[in-house]
């Protein structure tokens, strides 16, 4: 079977508070609800003949032992570490343990925020990142991935 018909697994990660998406500062973070973004990311995820797995979590650690299973099984990952982006460097390390695409992104645009928001713990360690393109962003970073994960096998 030709490398491209395969499907591929990809991890899409949301860190904490993401869960309450659509109540929480909808007027930075939009209305969407996080189901509604992973409904939109798997319905792509069909289309492109990848299988889009989703997961959320409020804890580090959490969040840190799904990106080590994640080397295991996925060709691909997509993360919004959201706050942890700018504290964690076990975030970090564990997304160094992986050699595969990895796209952070961020609903909003961290660079037009608050000076805290600006430093980003991971962004050296990722492929590419995506920063304030809202929802939209994450339809992107699935498109890229898709291409990147049918290319390279
Ligand atoms: C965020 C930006 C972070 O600074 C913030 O803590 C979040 C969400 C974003 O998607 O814009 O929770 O990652």
């Amino acid at each position: 079977m030709e490398q491209s018909k395969q499907i591929r697994k990809v991890m899409v990660i949301h860190g904490p508070n993401l869960n309450m998406l659509g109540k929480r500062e909808p007027e930075i973070y939009g209305k969407e609800t996080l189901d509604e973004i992973n409904a939109k990311l798997q319905e792509l995820g069909e289309k492109l003949g990848i299988d889009v797995k989703t997961f959320q979590s409020n804890y580090e650690g959490k969040i840190i032992e799904k990106i080590q299973k994640t080397s295991e099984i996925y060709k691909g990952l997509i993360i919004n570490p959201a706050a942890f982006t700018h504290t964690s460097i076990a975030i970090r390390d564990a997304l160094l343990l992986l050699d595969i695409p990895i796209i952070e992104i961020h609903l909003s645009n961290i660079y037009k925020r608050e000076p805290f928001r600006r430093k980003s713990m991971i962004a050296d360690v990722v492929t590419a990142q995506i920063s304030g393109l809202g929802v939209q962003g994450y339809i992107m970073a699935l498109e890229a991935i898709a291409k990147m994960v049918t290319v390279h096998g």
